[in-house]
């Protein structure tokens, strides 16, 4: 069921619905600024295996728990962690509440569930006006819910939703959905590990490592240079790493600019393919083929990741056998969407 938290005359409602279902230990779809999130109560343990279930996600994969901006903020960040690293306080004051996620390391018998049994537990304070008022509505009272914890709200292994009516089509129509229009990032959260002494990225995401760096004024690590290092860490998992993830049904193929133009110009184009391209010249020639099934992706990498999984969905519902993806440039504003892109097309 959609709750329509789009406008002011429908927020109140939806927000004391979406917060009784939460503290009686039900799910709810999300919105947040990245993508939506299937959100319980990061420490109900029958919530978080509920998440687990409807996911179809194995139960050592740690879940992100979000948190309030704030008193509540702060509250909630000591709830969770045994210590904060002056990294990641400067980390999280520079970007939160944003599409930042943190691994800390996690207070002893708090969100064990949540965290997937691992000894550190990955946190963030989204910037999402529904999420953030619903966080603060929890945080409240006699009895505060601290935490929510969501993975994004799609299948393990498929594209996030970056929409209501796509949380919907990924898990039915049974769910409670705050609806909060379209996500404004379009990709999940950079996830930075603060437990290794220097802050190793995890997953690119709308935060570059170029910001990340300005901020904290430390070089952020690679996970191939923090293991060069032999930096001590129980090897975090990160379902987001796994090579094949954010997959569409149709086999996504990514191609640089000038394999593409040479495959449009080839005759033997496969029926049933899908464009997803960028450059004036390749838009030109997909153009001119027979009913061409085609996306453009914007020239800023901000607003293609905004777009990138509704397009991927589109073109995929559109009952392809193929989607060929023109290759993103090399720069680290596009690590994000050059990350989701490789692994959709694994
Ligand atoms: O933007 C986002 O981060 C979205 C929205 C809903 O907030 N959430 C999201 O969650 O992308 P999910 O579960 O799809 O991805 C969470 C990632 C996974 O790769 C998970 O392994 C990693 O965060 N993670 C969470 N806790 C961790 C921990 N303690 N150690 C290492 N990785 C962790
Ligand atoms: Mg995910």
């Amino acid at each position: 069921m959609l709750l329509d938290a789009r406008t002011p005359a429908g927020l109140d409602a939806a927000l004391a619905q979406a917060a009784a279902c939460l503290r009686a230990g039900g799910l709810i779809g999300l919105p947040t600024e990245t993508v939506y999130g299937l959100g319980g109560d990061a420490e109900n343990p029958a919530a978080v295996a509920a998440i687990f279930a409807a996911k179809g996600r194995p139960a050592d994969h740690p879940l992100i728990v979000h948190v309030a901006d704030g008193e509540a903020g702060v509250s909630a960040l000591a709830r969770f962690s045994s210590s904060l690293p002056p990294f990641a306080l400067v980390l999280a004051r520079a970007f939160w509440p944003g599409p930042l996620t943190l691994i800390l390391p996690r207070r002893e018998g708090v969100a064990r569930a949540a965290a997937g049994g691992q000894n550190s537990i990955g946190l963030r304070c989204p910037a999402h006006p529904v999420a953030l008022a619903l966080l603060r509505m929890l945080a409240q009272g006699p009895q505060p819910l601290w935490g929510i914890a969501a993975p994004s709200a799609n299948r393990f292994g498929r594209v996030s939703p970056t929409s209501a009516a796509h949380v919907r089509s990924e898990l039915g129509d049974s769910l409670l959905v705050l609806d909060g229009g379209d996500c404004q990032r379009g990709i999940e959260s950079t996830i930075v590990d603060c437990t290794r002494g220097q802050p190793v990225l995890l997953r690119p995401g709308p935060i570059s490592r170029t910001q990340l760096r300005t901020a904290c004024g430390q070089r952020v690590l690679l996970p191939a240079e923090a293991k060069a290092l032999a930096l001590q860490q129980a090897a975090p998992r990160a379902s987001g790493t796994l090579d094949s993830h954010y997959a569409p049904r149709a086999r996504v193929v990514l191609m640089d600019t000038n394999t593409l133009e040479a495959a449009l110009h080839s005759s033997a184009l496969p029926p049933r393919v899908a464009l997803y391209v960028r450059s004036a010249h390749v838009q030109a020639l997909a153009l001119a083929l027979p009913n061409p099934v085609l996306a453009r992706m914007p020239r800023s990498a901000p607003a293609a990741a905004r777009g990138l999984f509704a397009t991927l969905r589109r073109l995929d519902d559109a009952d392809m056998d193929a989607i060929w993806v023109e290759a993103v440039p090399d720069g680290i504003a596009w690590d994000g969407v050059r990350d989701r892109l490789q692994r959709a097309a694994v």
